[in-house]
């Protein structure tokens, strides 16, 4: 396969293969999210944005594995390096209880080790003064760590603050700040103090009342912390306005309330800047990353941190060595590609290009995005689903988001070609759906 020519190609989907592999799969695993039966093979050409399927169907994947694959398929500024990388055992090392070295000084060593991906992080937050960074494996540990060190920091932690349509993750803490979906939260045991409030001015209105030392009912200096996705992701792609962001930020400063920025899905170069914070006037205190940074990350300034040590901890924390180089090349390719103006210009191409279908289809309520965030919402869930399902058989994979929302997620690598590619497969998905409709 050429990145340069290849098409998407769809005979059956899911073919015979990919229902003997999901039968397989299904056989022991929990069920959980699984958007679509798409089985991609591993041992087959992928390239790019390209990756082919367990029946030999070509697939033109704008998901980037939910955000977790910023480069696409085997991105040769990745492969090349790891190539260079023999296997060892333990691959995975107990990454806060030992240190390693990738061979070497820390000035020569041929890879980057997981201790140079924190002083990468630190350079790439220094405009908020953060220098100081705790790994973890998943975006979920992330923010438990954000809030732990948080409420650590609070003389009397009593409250949290939440944004309507928030999505932070599953694990019992993280879960208890969810406002997207009921399916996250109903009936599992929460975390006292959580408020939430619109994610709009209106809210933060409702938010400074709550808070106002005479009338309100919430006293700031018992507040933890307040999160905020600076793009939602799961609630539905909801770009804010650079009021709403200076304002929360002003709150924030006026209440000194620590303020996380939930990065996992809009960080890593994604919106066109490293951190989709970094489009506003907003000064997060807590960063958390993951998804395309391969670990987690809870990253601040050291006072935040606990002195105290096994305070946070983790036995895999770093995820394994594998995973914090990819985490660094990464970074590197988006320096050495200038991949964030790159994803600027493509992101704005790709609206441009979706603009249209939103004149041209009564299906279609909105276009939006911000960067290589791109939705597109429908009047209703229905025709998103089968909107999605359609661009499936045409050999093109997206995701949805929200209630009635399209997202895409294409490489930040992406190309016009690509571009146009999918951008011509929606219109002929949507197309087809409002024919059917009308019929
Ligand atoms: C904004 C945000 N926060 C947290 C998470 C949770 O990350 P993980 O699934 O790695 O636990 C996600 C995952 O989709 C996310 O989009």
């Amino acid at each position: 396969m050429q990145r340069e020519t290849a098409e998407p190609a769809v005979q059956q989907l899911p073919g015979p293969t990919a229902t003997e592999w999901v039968d397989l799969h299904h056989q022991s695993a929990a069920t959980s999210t699984y958007v679509y039966d798409f089985v991609w093979d591993i041992t087959e050409d992928a390239e790019g944005p390209f990756c082919t399927d367990a029946d030999g169907n070509v697939l033109l994947d704008f998901t980037s594995h939910v955000a977790a694959a910023p480069l696409g398929y085997n991105n040769p500024k990745i492969m090349d390096d790891l190539r260079e990388f023999d296997l060892v055992d333990p691959l995975k090392i107990a990454g806060q209880d030992f240190y390693v070295s990738t061979g070497g000084t820390p000035d020569d060593a041929e890879l980057p080790s997981q201790s140079h991906l924190m002083d990468k992080l630190t350079e790439i937050t220094a405009k908020y003064d953060m220098d100081t960074v705790f790994l973890s494996n998943s975006g979920a540990e992330a923010v438990e760590n954000a809030m732990k060190i948080c409420y650590d920091n609070c003389e009397q932690p009593k409250y949290g603050l939440t944004f309507e349509g928030a999505f932070h993750g599953r694990t019992l803490g993280a879960l208890s700040l969810n406002r997207s979906k009921s399916v996250h939260r109903r009936g599992f045991p929460e975390l006292s103090g959580i408020h939430d409030v619109p994610h709009s001015m209106a809210g933060v209105e409702r938010l400074r009342e709550k808070l106002d030392p005479k009338h309100g009912h919430i006293p700031p200096e018992q507040v933890a912390f307040l999160i905020l996705e600076p793009v939602q992701g799961e609630g539905g792609y909801r770009v804010p306005d650079a009021e709403f962001m200076s304002a929360v930020d002003d709150l924030c400063d006026e209440h000194d309330i620590p303020l996380i920025a939930d990065e996992i899905q809009s960080g890593v170069g994604r919106t066109g800047k490293m951190w989709a914070s970094d489009h506003y006037d907003f000064e997060p205190d807590v960063i958390t990353s993951a998804k395309a940074l391969r670990v987690g990350a809870t990253i601040s300034r050291s006072e935040l941190f606990p002195d105290e040590k096994a305070r946070i901890s983790s036995t895999w924390g770093a995820g394994d060595i594998l995973s914090s180089i990819q985490g660094s090349l990464t970074l590197a390719a988006i320096d050495e590609h200038d991949l964030l103006d790159h994803a600027d210009r493509q992101g704005k191409g790709l609206l441009d290009r979706l603009a249209p279908l939103q004149d041209e289809y009564q299906a279609l309520e909105d276009v939006r995005g911000l960067g290589l965030m791109a939705a597109i919402e429908f009047e209703t869930p229905d025709q998103r689903e089968a909107v999605m399902e359609a661009a499936l058989e045409r050999g093109l994979l997206t995701l949805g988001c929200g209630r009635k929302t399209l997202r895409l997620l294409p490489p930040l690598d992406v190309r016009d070609r690509e571009l146009d590619i999918a951008v011509d497969l929606l219109d002929e998905a949507i197309a087809s759906v409002s024919r059917a409709a009308t019929v």
